[in-house]
């Protein structure tokens, strides 16, 4: 990929994973580590971009040049990515965000009782990607689409390409990155497989390697559709 091709851009790029509370010490979280969206942030500093980083309970330092914003839920992944999303050319979602949270967070630590547990009931968050697509939709019809190009991330183990067309569409990004999970791919490791699904064109084939190889991919594809 080109060395400057994302100066003068605003870049949001999302990382890690939410953690949703159930009490003042424990929570819903996932695997993720973060290492794919920092190696995003990372490579849209060092092409040129002005990079806020939104990064979800990861364990990794700062990328120099970025502005960081630390958060935890998944409500506060969406304000935080809402709001530089405000006048971004780009955004990249890679982090994993909870689909669901508990309905109740209790304010003191739940104590172990005689008998059963209580149940933990839980609702849907909302979906960051969707939301963002569609208001770019609505913007779209106001002659302000912005941001001008989406990226998602997914995880599918089966049917990729019909998985992943399907939610392309359904959540009105330009770009999804597919992910295969395997053994010692994706989560938590410096390695990554994917193929790269467009609204509007094949399928872009990325073979085993580096996260910051995928990465440097990724923004080759966005930079080619930037305006
Ligand atoms: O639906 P699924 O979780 O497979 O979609 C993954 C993509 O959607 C990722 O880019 C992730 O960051 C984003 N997402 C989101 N809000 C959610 C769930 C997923 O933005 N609640």
């Amino acid at each position: 990929g080109s060395t400057a091709d994302l100066v003068g851009r605003r870049v949001v790029v999302s990382a890690g994973g939410t953690r949703e509370a159930i009490d003042p010490v424990r929570f819903i979280g996932n695997r993720s580590s973060g290492l794919q969206g920092y190696a995003l942030a990372r490579t849209a500093v060092a092409r040129g971009a002005e990079v806020t980083l939104v990064a979800a309970n990861v364990g990794l330092p700062d990328p120099a040049g970025a502005r960081v914003v630390r958060v935890e839920s998944a409500i506060q992944l969406r304000e935080a990515v809402l709001a530089a999303a405000e006048g971004a050319d780009v955004v990249v979602m890679a982090a994993a965000v909870a689909d669901f949270r508990p309905v109740r967070q209790q304010a003191t630590k739940i104590k172990k009782t005689p008998g059963e547990p209580e149940p933990i009931y839980l609702t849907k968050n909302p979906d960051i990607l969707a939301e963002l697509g569609e208001t770019r939709r609505k913007r779209r019809e106001e002659g302000r689409p912005y941001p001008e190009v989406i990226v998602g991330f997914a995880a599918e183990t089966d049917d990729v390409l019909a998985n992943g067309r399907a939610k392309l569409a359904r959540k009105g990004c330009d770009l999804l990155v597919v992910n295969q999970v395997g053994e010692n791919l994706a989560f938590g490791t410096p390695d990554n497989a994917a193929i790269v699904l467009a609204a509007d064109g094949d399928p872009v084939e990325i073979p085993r390697g580096p996260k910051e190889d995928l990465a440097g991919i990724v923004w080759d594809l966005v930079a080619g559709r930037l305006v």
